[in-house]
């Protein structure tokens, strides 16, 4: 098959940035307007100098991915039955309506390879296959995800794509599947700017529109390369269920913070929110960071049995808002203070002329922390209104300089502020 050539793409990007991504691009030139609440250090602070310019521009990912994944939770023990599950109780609990529409199988749904070398689905855990399973996911409104490996086998050693893309493709296509993740495992030592075009290639020229979340686990900084090949790039290595694991890929992925946007987001991998490992207060951090940085929402709990607090999590939708906002632009973290910074102050533009604001204690006592507008980019002398999204009120109405909060051990609030100014109310 003759290969697209990917430079067409980014010269056009260079050249034509309007005619391109003028969908991406004009929500921000408000901001470059620059209002007069701004001060000069805000598009340093916020810098997007790479927003919109590296889409791959297939339609999706106007906003980061919601759903779910099977594996944080059930790793390799899956079937049929338990991803039909998870998508009724997606629609029981009205998350669906909230926006997590993908249910996205992980590895292990695929054992071997036909004597014509296709993929088959494991006849024991997904005897009806996966078209049958997409007929019924679709019945609900909602959409299927696979999973493949851009390598000679899966990370559970399964039958991998590497070489196979095109067959594989068609045949996720002719499942009317929606969404692919593709992983990094046995991948003979190519380099992932070698492995992953070759499947971006194939799903195209299937036809379906098909979301393309490349796992790659940021070895090779996705961010400067993948937004002209997937929908979202892993910029680290996995998750796991715990505070550890969680701060230490927030940090990780926060470099990267000028690369997202509508098209192409950073993926800091899937929420472990609900299954056990960390404290209600940690989890709500997880879940604020992870929407402030404009990450994938992908639940990794049982859906089917959630507690009281997880469903409170995963289902606050100011929270939800934020990580959807039309603006797409990843907020970051903007000032750290104590010993070990681990008192921060995280930040992000929303369209509207609005930021969100989180204040996050990583100490283990309580503390007062506080953002100071100068870090926010902000004019001093502005006055603000603060809304709170975890308490869902107002907690101030004419802030100026600077907002503070008391915030527990672990614990992470998060806020919209709304400058407040008669020249802003002119505008809109
Ligand atoms: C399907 O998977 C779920 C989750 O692991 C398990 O509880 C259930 O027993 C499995 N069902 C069958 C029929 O194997
Ligand atoms: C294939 O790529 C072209 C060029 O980027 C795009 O316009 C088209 O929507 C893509 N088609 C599919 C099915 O992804
Ligand atoms: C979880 O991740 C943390 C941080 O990367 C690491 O120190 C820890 O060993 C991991 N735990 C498990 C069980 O893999
Ligand atoms: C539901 O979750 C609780 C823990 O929150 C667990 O103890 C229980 O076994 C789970 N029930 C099922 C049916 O999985
Ligand atoms: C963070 O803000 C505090 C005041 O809240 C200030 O003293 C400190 O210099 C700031 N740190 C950085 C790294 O900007």
């Amino acid at each position: 098959m003759a290969k697209r050539n990917i430079f067409t793409l980014s010269v056009f990007t260079l050249i034509l940035p309007l005619a391109i991504a003028g969908r991406a691009i004009v929500p921000l030139l408000q901001f470059q307007d620059k209002p007069s609440f701004l001060s000069p250090t805000f598009s340093r602070i916020f810098d997007t100098s790479m927003y919109g310019t590296l889409q791959l521009n297939n339609g999706l990912a106007q906003t980061p991915q919601m759903g779910w994944n099977s594996w944080n939770f059930f790793a390799c023990d899956i079937n049929e039955t338990v991803i039909k599950e998870t998508a009724d109780a997606l629609i029981s609990t009205g998350l669906a309506d909230l926006g997590y529409v993908y249910v996205n199988i992980d590895d292990c749904w695929c054992p071997t390879r036909n004597s014509e070398g296709q993929l088959v689905p494991d006849p024991k855990t997904f005897p009806s296959g996966i078209k049958a399973l997409a007929d019924y996911i679709h019945g609900k409104g909602l959409k299927l995800g696979i999973y493949s490996d851009a390598g000679v086998f899966t990370c559970q050693v399964r039958p991998g794509s590497l070489y196979h893309e095109s067959d594989d493709a068609k045949l996720f296509a002719s499942w009317d599947v929606d969404y692919l993740k593709y992983d990094n495992c046995y991948n003979l030592g190519i380099p992932p700017k070698d492995r992953y075009p070759p499947m971006r290639e194939a799903l195209n020229a299937s036809g379906r529109t098909i979301f393309y979340s490349i796992c790659e686990w940021g070895v090779d900084d996705p961010a400067l390369w993948a937004g002209k090949v997937g929908n979202s790039w892993r910029t680290t290595d996995d998750i796991n269920d715990s505070w550890a694991s969680m701060t230490t890929i927030a940090d990780l992925n926060d470099k990267w913070a000028s690369y997202a946007g509508p098209g192409g987001w950073n993926d800091p991998d899937m929420l472990e929110v609900g299954n056990g490992g960390m404290s209600y207060q940690e989890y709500r951090a997880h879940f604020s960071i992870w929407a402030l940085m404009k990450a994938p929402l992908l639940i990794g709990c049982d859906v089917r049995n959630m507690t009281a607090e997880t469903y409170e999590i995963l289902s606050n939708d100011e929270v939800i808002a934020v990580n959807q906002d039309s603006l797409g632009v990843q907020g970051r973290k903007v000032n750290v203070s104590g010993t070990d910074g681990v008192y921060q102050v995280w930040a992000g533009p929303l369209s509207g002329h609005r930021l969100a604001v989180a204040l996050w204690n990583r100490g283990s006592k309580a503390k007062t922390i506080t953002a100071k507008w100068e870090a926010l980019g902000l004019q001093s002398s502005i006055t603000v209104a603060v809304r709170d999204l975890w308490q869902h009120k107002e907690v101030a109405e004419n802030a100026v300089s600077s907002f503070g909060a008391l915030v527990d051990a672990h614990d992470c609030h998060l806020y919209i502020f709304t400058p407040q100014t008669e020249s802003l109310r002119n505008v809109f």
